[in-house]
């Protein structure tokens, strides 16, 4: 059994970006510029925003972090991100979710300048992800994906499952597996006997967000695990994910753990998708 290092690999991505973002300067006279914004003090929220602009950092990407309060109106929101997406200095735009109830998370996406998405949240670049035409990948499912080919991982003509079906992981890692070819099946809390669909996985992508949910007896030998929760554990208290990894993992050919699997994976896919942004602005310019 071997355990995905999303750690290793993702510092080797950043490593990767730092180095493209070293040669900007001499290249384009400036730095990628990404801003997150923040509203309210959502707990988790605070780690992740935090996390991400130590990544910046790391990589050498301009960072800039607007922290609103919880009682934000939509519009002073809305108003703010307008006038991000007219900032010629600004490439990125991430709104840190999930917002407070009395704003539309949906309206907010769709405010956001597709160009500067990179979350890829955006209605144009979801449908450019469905339609096969140019876009920007959402985060999550890049990084997946890139786990797998840096574990040597192929899914072409495999059995993919998928469980959980959000528009932030679900549903577009569903469709980068079909696109690599893997034959997916996608489960959800009404799929039936849900063990005897994932004992026919051979790569199980686990999003459901429901603490240690998969269990040993529900794979298969040499099966590829990813694990995308991020709970707590109701006995320890401790972070865990959707996966018993002391179960499942003495039966997988190869597991990510939680902490430490698919979570840095996918603050490295952010820097990655700044400098896309980046790159696509500086180029359109010229
Ligand atoms: N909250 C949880 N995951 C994400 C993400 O990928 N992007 C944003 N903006 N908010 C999140």
């Amino acid at each position: 059994m071997k355990i995905i290092d999303g750690k290793q690999i993702s510092a080797a991505l950043k490593a990767d970006v730092a180095a493209q973002v070293a040669s900007f300067p001499a290249l384009y006279g400036r730095v990628p510029h990404l801003v997150v914004i923040r509203v309210g003090e959502d707990p988790a929220s605070v780690v992740y925003v935090r996390n991400k602009a130590k990544a910046c950092e790391l990589t050498g990407i301009r960072n800039t972090t607007i922290v609103l309060p919880e009682d934000t109106p939509e519009a002073a929101l809305l108003d703010r991100i307008r006038s991000l997406n007219a900032d010629e200095g600004v490439d990125g735009i991430l709104v840190q979710l999930p917002l407070p109830r009395h704003i539309s998370e949906a309206k907010v996406i769709e405010s956001i300048s597709r160009e500067k998405d990179v979350d890829g949240f955006h209605p144009l670049n979801v449908a450019g992800l469905w339609q096969k035409t140019p876009h920007l990948e959402p985060c999550t499912p890049k990084g997946i994906m890139q786990l797998l080919k840096a574990t040597g991982v192929d899914p072409c003509g495999k059995r993919a499952v998928v469980i959980g079906r959000s528009n932030i992981v679900g549903l577009p890692t569903a469709k980068m597996l079909l696109d690599a070819n893997a034959t997916v099946t996608l489960c959800h809390t009404r799929t039936k006997d849900l063990a005897a669909i994932t004992r026919q996985a051979e790569i199980l992508v686990v999003a459901a967000g429901k603490a240690k949910m998969i269990s040993g007896d529900m794979v298969s030998e040499g099966v590829v695990v990813i694990d995308v929760g991020m709970d707590r554990d109701p006995d320890t208290g401790k972070l865990c994910g959707d996966v018993d990894f002391d179960s499942v993992a003495p039966k997988a050919a190869a597991i990510t753990p939680v902490p430490g699997g698919v979570g840095p994976m996918t603050i490295a896919c952010l820097m990655q998708n700044t400098v896309l942004c980046f790159k696509d602005r500086v180029s359109k310019k010229a």
